[in-house]
């Protein structure tokens, strides 16, 4: 049965409304409708976190969404990061910081970080350790996205959301 449903969903600040099948995927509505490829899909099990976005503020594994269910909510996705030019304090202190090689993971890494700020400013190495676990890098030994993570909490009221 091919269902379509109805959705408004506002993706990094600008409000979209569409037909989605019922069975879409919240990572492919934004890859493949909206044309936003920076959220990217490492794996189809639910491991790799490298389709992390905001939904309502909140760090969600985008493959694990229906468009659907994300009806009304509100998304970032790493597009949504940089302001008027500027890249989001993570961004600069993943840059910074060596925080990425191939860079497949580093969407998903930047949109857990800022969830894991957002609820802890101030966090111990090993709370960006635990915050990030659902997030898999196969380059970097995780340390230098460690340290980029404590870099931008160090220069926290720069940060949003
Ligand atoms: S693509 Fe979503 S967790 Fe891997
Ligand atoms: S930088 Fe390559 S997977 Fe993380």
């Amino acid at each position: 049965m091919n269902t379509t449903a109805r959705v408004r969903i506002t993706v990094n600040d600008e409000t979209h409304e569409s037909d989605v099948e019922a069975r879409l995927l919240l990572v492919h509505y934004l890859r493949e409708r909206l044309g936003l490829t920076g959220t990217n899909v490492g794996c189809d099990t639910s491991n790799c976190g490298a389709c992390t976005v905001l939904m309502d503020g909140e760090a969600v594994k985008s493959c694990t969404v229906l468009a659907v269910q994300a009806d009304g909510a509100e998304i970032t996705t790493i597009e949504g990061m940089s302001r008027d030019g500027q890249l989001h304090p993570l961004q600069e202190a993943f840059w910074a910081n060596h925080g990425l090689q191939c860079g497949y993971c580093t969407p998903g890494m930047i949109m857990a970080a800022a969830d894991l700020l957002a609820r802890n400013p101030n966090p111990s190495e090993e709370e960006v350790r635990h915050g990030l676990e659902g997030n898999l890098c196969r380059c970097t030994g995780y340390h230098n996205i460690v340290k980029s993570v404590l870099d931008a909490a160090s220069k926290r009221e720069e940060v949003r959301p």
